[in-house]
């Protein structure tokens, strides 16, 4: 689902100035080269993960606190649409800890993709989060919210007509990462490039294989507010980053 121009040119660009600006932004290894907020789950334990969150949260919200939200703005209308189906929208939690409300994260070009062909389903299932309440997503769809902040050269969303199964993912050794599939085991599905302008929220099927694309020049960032959300019983929805 695409909700071109969601959000607001000036509003995005605060956020992300605020983001560029911030002594909080990191930078990630290897495995996803880019700047980041917020905690991410991927390949780590449900305790980590909480902590991060924890620290977290209270720069998230100052970052934020924007009339507008567009974070906020999204889950108020996902509560009004859920609540006529008598369910809820609320963050993941644990013993009384509550997951991070948002990632925000900007891949630099480079390479075939600035972010590498992944699905974000299998980290579902990671062990190491088998405590986390996130896990009852497991089996039923994982759904990535991206809210795009800035797109300089036009980094295209990839997205590979197919949601890989365990017994590939296990041959691939991706079956608790889902990260990276290799470009040839994508050979023969239908692949949709799609152009992502500043403003832009959008929220697909995380299970399907998805990449970013580099930008034109290398140079320039697509940065973007994430989250992922899923719905753990007939009647509550979580999210997380
Ligand atoms: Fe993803």
């Amino acid at each position: 689902m695409w909700f071109s121009g969601g959000s607001s040119r000036s509003r995005c660009a605060e956020i992300s100035a605020r983001f560029w600006n911030s002594p909080h932004r990191l930078t990630r290894g290897a495995e996803a080269p880019g700047y980041y907020l917020g905690a991410y789950t991927w390949h780590k334990a449900a305790a980590q993960y909480l902590d991060e969150s924890e620290q977290v949260n209270s720069i998230l919200d100052e970052l934020l606190d924007i009339e507008g939200d567009p974070m906020k703005v999204f889950y108020a209308g996902l509560s009004d649409a859920l609540a006529k189906e008598g369910a809820i929208v609320r963050p993941a939690e644990q013993d009384g800890r509550v997951a991070s409300r948002a990632l925000l994260r900007s891949w630099p070009g480079g390479g075939d993709f600035a972010l590498n062909p992944h699905d974000d389903d299998s980290q579902c299932a990671d062990p190491q989060m088998a405590d986390f309440e996130r896990r009852g997503v497991v089996g039923r769809s994982v759904v990535a919210l991206n809210i795009c902040l800035e797109n300089g050269m036009a980094g295209r969303l990839a997205y590979w007509n197919i949601q890989p199964d365990a017994e590939s993912k296990s041959r691939l050794g991706l079956s608790i990462t889902g990260s990276p599939y290799p470009l040839a085991s994508l050979d023969g599905h239908e692949t949709k490039f799609i152009e992502v302008n500043t403003g832009d929220i959008y929220v697909f099927n995380g299970a399907h294989v998805h990449a970013v694309e580099p930008s034109a020049d290398n140079t320039h960032a697509r940065t973007t507010l994430a989250a992922m959300m899923g719905f753990i019983d007939d009647h509550t929805v979580v999210t997380r980053s």
